[in-house]
């Protein structure tokens, strides 16, 4: 679908530069994996405005992205697997902000 050429990609080179950029555009952090302490992303309502930030594959979120974010959310699963892939809970996590703020506000 080459839906790349349709986003604006800006490369942050460390944690810290990501952070800062996010504190001066006014947008929280909000963290997604499922490590302790996480809320459920399920129950939870999103910021209307702010940035989803997901981890490595395999790491995950390092203790100093955690440590940038407002909060962190979990996504349910069941079964025996650790956790999904970071693709897979990307499209979750952006759906449910979908769900929470376009799909109830088409103005937006
Ligand atoms: C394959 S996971 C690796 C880290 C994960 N904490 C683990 O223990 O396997 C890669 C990324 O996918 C996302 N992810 C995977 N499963 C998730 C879940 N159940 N809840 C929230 N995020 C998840 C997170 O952003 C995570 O950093």
């Amino acid at each position: 679908m080459m839906t790349d050429v349709y986003q604006h990609v800006r490369h942050h080179g460390t944690i810290n530069e990501f952070v800062d950029w996010a504190d001066q555009a006014e947008l929280p952090i909000v963290g997604i994996d499922n490590l302790p302490g996480s809320v459920p992303l399920e129950t939870t309502t999103l910021p209307q405005n702010c940035v989803l930030l997901f981890g490595q594959e395999g790491p995950g979120l390092t203790d100093a992205a955690r440590a940038g974010a407002s909060m962190t959310c979990s996504i349910q699963q069941f079964g025996s697997t650790r956790s999904i892939n970071a693709g897979v809970a990307a499209g979750i996590a952006m759906h449910t902000w979908i769900s929470q703020w376009v799909l109830t506000n088409p103005d937006r």
